[in-house]
């Protein structure tokens, strides 16, 4: 029997792999994609509201609302991801400027909106720092019925990458995601564990250069600007496409296998601020209080995102 289209709200810091996410969300009927909302993280919330204008205009879908969140986090200074997404925070091809405008509605407000509206609970997935999904939760508490859950990409369960133990959206607002935590609201993390099995290797990229359309030309441009940024950085061979991995899951709940766990962000630590602490063997003896994804089918997962591509590539070119 085919389900009702899951609706959902993406929160995103556009951002390469941000990028590749929003793609699989427009291209899936599996997903009803209500409005796209954005944060400083990977560049300057501006430009990131830019990108995601500029993505939903290379994916025909410019229908679906944009609006612009949070410039910082709710507390300290503002971490920007420029040194891996470039100055724009989307270097690489040139893609088209916007066919339509942002939202005159701040993100918060879009996002209360769109679940006020919506006759299902809606599904928010954040791929950047968690800061409006904090803010929209502290003001508007009373949405949270209408929730399905947030599923989110960020923090790990072994280690960072903007620093050795705090993965980026995490370590960009950890106060945020401690709030989110804590406001009870059902939750499943995807980390750095996770989508480190999600590499663009070049049998990927070279699938993407193959696509008879544009969009896949752009897709590959892309990952070599990202793959470029995370040799020089990481010294990985090829670069993990982390935010994808919420939307597929999404998509094909067999793509990833979760575990629950006691949940929670460092906040204090002179060296581990933004560190998530994954109890997955339970050594707190602390309630559950999230699913932590732990295993990727690889190639289911990246049969989705090329088949995803390849079929919003045929329509758009
Ligand atoms: O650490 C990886 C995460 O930070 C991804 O969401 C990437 O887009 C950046 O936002
Ligand atoms: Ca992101």
């Amino acid at each position: 029997m085919m389900h009702s289209p899951l609706p959902i709200i993406i929160d995103c810091d556009p951002g390469h792999d941000d990028a590749i996410a929003l793609l699989l969300a427009v291209a899936s009927p599996r997903v009803e994609l209500l409005g796209v909302t954005t944060c400083f993280g990977n560049c300057a919330v501006e430009d990131g509201t830019r990108n995601a204008l500029r993505i939903l205009t290379l994916a025909g879908e410019t229908s679906v609302p944009v609006a612009q969140g949070a410039s910082g986090p709710l507390m300290g200074a503002t971490a920007l991801g420029n040194y891996v997404h470039g100055t724009s925070g989307l270097d690489g091809p040139d893609i088209p400027e916007p066919a339509f405008l942002a939202s005159e509605l701040p993100a918060v407000q879009l996002i209360k909106s769109l679940i006020e509206r919506s006759h299902e609970s809606v599904t928010l997935v954040v791929t950047g720092p968690m800061t409006n999904a904090a803010e929209l939760f502290r003001d508007h508490p009373e949405v949270m019925g209408n929730v399905r859950e947030v599923i989110f990409m960020g923090g790990s369960t072994s280690g960072g990458n903007h620093t050795p133990s705090a993965e980026f959206n995490t370590y960009a607002d950890p106060e945020a995601l401690q709030q989110v935590i804590d406001s009870g609201i059902p939750l499943r993390m995807v980390g750095l564990n996770l989508t480190h099995q999600a590499l663009a290797t070049p049998d990927v990229v070279e699938q993407m250069r193959a696509m008879n359309h544009p969009l896949g030309q752009i897709c590959a441009e892309w990952m070599g600007f990202f793959g470029s940024s995370y040799e020089s950085v990481w010294s990985f061979e090829s670069p993990p496409v982390h935010d994808p991995c919420t939307v597929a899951a999404l998509v094909d709940p067999t793509v990833i296998q979760w575990q629950s766990s006691f949940l929670a962000v460092e906040l204090e630590g002179k060296w581990s601020r933004g560190e998530t602490i994954v109890d997955l063997h339970n050594r707190y003896s602390f309630a559950a209080n999230a699913q932590i994804a732990v295993t990727l089918d690889r190639s289911a997962y990246w049969n989705l995102v090329l088949g995803s591509i390849d079929q919003l590539g045929q329509k758009t070119r």
